[in-house]
Order: C-alpha cells, then structure tokens, then sequence
C-alpha cells in the first residue's frame, strides 16, 4: 500500500493504473477509522481493482471550531487498517495541498442540502461538496462508497456528482454498528463511560419504533422516538424526521412514499450523534 501526500503524485499513479485497464474504487474519509470505514473499503476492494482512500480532516465542513480542533487524529494507525483490508493508496494531504487558495464556490444543491443536517449545520453540505468535488477530481474513481450512516451526506454528493456530470458510480453502504446497537462513529471515542452506556438507547429506539408501523400515525412515531430518548437526561434530541429516501423531504403520511427513513440527530451531553432507520 502507498500512502502519498501531493495531489500531482496520486495523478500520476493513478493514470499509470487506468491506462493498464484497471477500475479504481474510492472510500473518501476524515481518519479516525473504525469497522464503519472499513467496511466501505471491504466492499471497493471487492468491486474494484485498486481502491484508493483519502484521510483529510475537511476544515469548511465544520461550522464548530471545537468540533474541527478536537476531531480525533489517529492518521499511522489508520493506514495499517486500510493495509490490513486490501487498500491500495491512501491519500493523506495537508491542507494547503487541497486548499491552496480559499474555495469560494457556493453549490446549489436544492432541498437534500437544506432540510435537517442542512438547516442544523449551515455550511456543512456546502464544504463537504467542495472536498468530495475535488477529490473527485483528483482520484477519477469508477465507484465511491458512502456509509448510509451519512443518509442526507449522500443525496447530497449524488446531487453534486448530477450537477457536474462527474462519471462516477455513488455506492452507498449499510450502517455498521457496535454490539449494543450504537451506530459506529470517530466521535463516540469523545463519550464519557456514562454517556457511552446510554447512548444505544437512540438505535434501540429507532429499532423498536419500526414494529409500530403502519400501526401508529407518522406523527405518533415520531413523537414516541423523541419522547423516549428525552426522557433519559443525559440526552437531547435535536430532530427527528421522517423522510422520503430520496427527496428528504418530510412525510405525513406512510403511503407517501415506498422509502420512509427516520433521521435523528441527538445530544448524548456535548457530543452530536446521528443515526437513521428504514421504516
Ligand atoms: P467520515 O465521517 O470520516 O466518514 C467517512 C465515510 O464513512 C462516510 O461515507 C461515512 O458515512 C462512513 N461511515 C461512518 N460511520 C459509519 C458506520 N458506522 N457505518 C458505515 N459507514 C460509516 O463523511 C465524512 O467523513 C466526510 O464528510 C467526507 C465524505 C470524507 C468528506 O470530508
């Protein structure tokens, strides 16, 4: 596995690879990986012939300072567990390497962008568009994979990829969770011990609420997951939705949609987690 800095170096590379008619599968992340990341890379070493991720802790997609400052660094580590699934070049760039003049580009990706994590995050969905938009230009992938734990994050990159008409296959990838249900995430390490033993209660709400259905009205499921997750103190939902898997946008009723996914985003004490469902 190589693992390479400059933008120039991974061109390079990756061209000599394409012209000998290899398929190239890409895993952007921000570091700090677990099973989640791993399993996104599992599936492009098996679909590809060369996978590639990238390791870049994106600073114009947060829109807290803290959150940026404290986001967990573990980049020697990372690459043996990328080694140790098959990975082929991990790209690693500072960041005057991806950002050697400020990016000043504002997308316009309609209604995915702006409901929940959009209107919660302003920004956000725009920096992240801005990274993933240059890596893709940078890697050329065939197919890039996205965990489903990010549901909005990829309706959000299909829609960059639709706008600029870029030739790559968006894969997205099931939730991977730990044993009691939390759903796998690089800031669950900031949890504190009490903090960690409540936070599968949000997973174990979702999970329960899905047997109410079509039972129960959209509004009273709704109002069960954020009734029972408030009532434990530690924890303080932020939204609850319940959405069509494509549009995002909110549904009143079950029958309005074939893809009906709850997305939660809650505070377990200072830390931001997010979880979805499929209903
Ligand atoms: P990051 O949070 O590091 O996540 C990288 C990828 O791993 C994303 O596609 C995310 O959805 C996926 N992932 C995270 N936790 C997962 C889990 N428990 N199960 C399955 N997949 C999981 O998402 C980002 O980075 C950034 O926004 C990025 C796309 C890299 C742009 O900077």
């Amino acid at each position: 596995m190589k693992i390479i800095h400059s933008i120039k170096e991974l061109k390079q590379s990756l061209q000599v690879e394409r012209e000998s008619g290899k398929k190239i599968g890409f895993v952007p992340t921000m570091g700090a990986l677990h099973a989640g990341h791993l399993s996104l890379m599992r599936q492009s070493v098996k679909d590809n012939d060369v996978s590639v991720a990238s390791i870049f802790v994106n600073p114009t997609q947060f829109n807290d300072k803290n959150d940026l400052a404290t986001y967990p660094r573990t980049l020697e580590k990372d690459c043996e567990l990328l080694e140790a699934v098959g990975c082929d070049y991990v790209f690693a760039p500072d960041e005057s390497e991806m950002y050697p003049e400020p990016d000043t580009r504002i997308f316009e990706l309609g209604r995915v962008a702006e409901v929940m994590e959009g209107a919660h995050r302003p920004g956000h969905f725009n920096g992240v568009a801005q990274i993933v938009s240059k890596l893709f230009e940078v890697v050329e992938p065939d197919k890039a994979y996205f965990g489903e734990k990010d549901f909005q994050q990829i309706a959000v990159i299909r829609e960059m990829t639709r706008q600029l008409n870029l030739p790559v296959e968006i894969v997205p990838c099931p939730i991977l969770r730990e044993a009691d249900g939390l759903a796998m995430s690089s800031r669950n390490v900031r949890l504190t011990n009490e903090q960690r033993q409540k936070a599968p209660l949000i997973a174990r709400t979702l999970k329960e609420s899905t047997t109410f259905v079509p039972g129960k009205s959209v509004e009273e499921v709704k109002e069960y997951v954020i009734r029972t997750i408030n009532q434990d103190p530690v924890m303080r939902v932020e939204y609850y939705e319940i959405v069509d898997g494509k549009t995002l946008e909110s549904i009143r009723e079950w029958s309005e949609t074939e893809e009906p996914v709850g997305c939660i985003t809650v505070f377990c004490g200072e830390v931001r987690l997010i979880d979805n469902i499929k209903y």
